[in-house]
Formats: structure tokens, sequence, C-alpha cells
């Protein structure tokens, strides 16, 4: 039988002497990254995404896997201070990359000022969003007083305000779907005013 186009065929790099690829080997790569600051050793497939890399390989499951396309941010982390969607990038792209989770943003007994203020003004219901929405938040806050415009930043020489159409704005990659909008915009608005 004609193997399909692009299909290599393995039998046949045998008969010419060839040795074949390592089926198992060819695809995986093995490389380090930092999450959380501690640096940990991935070996995984190409096709693995940092998403599923966090998830089930290095066991952080507080990023969530909503859309798994890009659609609804709740695998936000941050990579080297910028965030992203963790499932629309692929694990082996970050090797000495520096990722953050919401695993490494506070803890129960010692909240991250950001969870303190979802907790304070309700922002979450069944909370499937929430680790994608902090990690996002805290992000648009220093994107912000970086001066890095959005969407709806009018006058670019005139400096950058946190207001709420663009904490709106910012944040519309990460969907609710239980609404807790105004109360996400609530929190991240205390803490944008505390920290002055
Ligand atoms: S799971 Fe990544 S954007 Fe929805
Ligand atoms: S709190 Fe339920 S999806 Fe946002």
């Amino acid at each position: 039988m004609t193997p399909p186009t692009g299909f290599k065929d393995h039998r046949a790099a045998s008969a010419q002497g060839a040795a074949p690829a390592n089926p198992d080997r060819a695809e995986r790569s093995r490389f380090s990254l930092t999450v959380n600051g501690q640096e940990r050793t991935l070996d995984v497939d190409h096709r693995t995404t940092l998403l599923d890399a966090l998830r089930e390989h290095l066991h952080l499951t507080g990023t969530k896997k909503g859309c798994d396309h890009g659609q609804c941010g709740a695998c936000t982390v941050t990579v080297n201070g910028r965030r992203m969607n963790s499932c629309l990038s692929l694990a082996v792209m970050h090797e000495g990359d520096e990722i953050r989770t919401i695993e490494g943003i506070g803890t129960p007994d010692n909240l991250d000022p950001m969870q303190a203020a979802f907790l304070q003004h309700d922002a979450f219901q069944c909370g499937y969003c929430t680790p994608g929405q902090i990690c996002s938040a805290k992000a648009v806050i220093e994107e912000i007083r970086e001066g890095i415009p959005s969407h709806v930043t009018g006058d670019l020489t005139a400096g950058l305000e946190m207001s709420d159409a663009e904490i709106r704005e910012r944040m519309s990659g990460n969907i609710c779907r239980c609404g807790a909008y105004s109360n996400i915009l609530a929190a991240i608005t205390a803490v944008a005013e505390e920290r002055g």
C-alpha cells in the first residue's frame, strides 16, 4: 500500500539500511523551567501544552482548563511576568522561563492582596475562573502602571489611568460564567487604589 504523502515509512527506511527513528523519543524533550520560584524538569511530548504540563505533569491543578482553545482565560498564568493563556502555548517553548501560577500567589494563611480583595468583594461564585482572574488581575495592574496601552486607551501621550474602562478591557479575556464581573472589577480597583 502506498503511504500517504508526508508519511515516513520506517519499513522502507530499514530496508535501505537507515535506522528508523525511535518513535518514542523523536517527539519528546527534556528541559527545565522555573515554576513558582522552583526549578522543575519536564520530559514531555512536544505537543504538550504548558497548561497540561502544569496540571498533568507537575500536578499544579490550580490553573484551570475551561475551553482549551484560548477563549476563556481560565488557564492564565504569567510567563516572565507577562500573562498568557497556557492552553495556547507549548511547554517545550518555555525552557528557562519563569512561570507563576495561582499556587505561587499567596497561601490560605497568607493571602495575596488580590486574593484577599476577591474574598472581601465577593468576586466569585463557583470559583472555576478565579485562579485565572487573579493571575490576570495582578498582571493588569502592572501593565497599566508600566504604561502599556490597550484598545480603549485614548491619548497615548497623556499617561494611563487605572479607569474602569481600562480594567474591563484588559480583563475581557477572562470569562466568568457566574457573571461576577462587577465584583471582580471592584476587587481589582480596591487593590490598585491601595497600592496608590
Ligand atoms: S482554557 Fe485556556 S483560554 Fe480557556
Ligand atoms: S466564579 Fe464561576 S465562572 Fe467565575
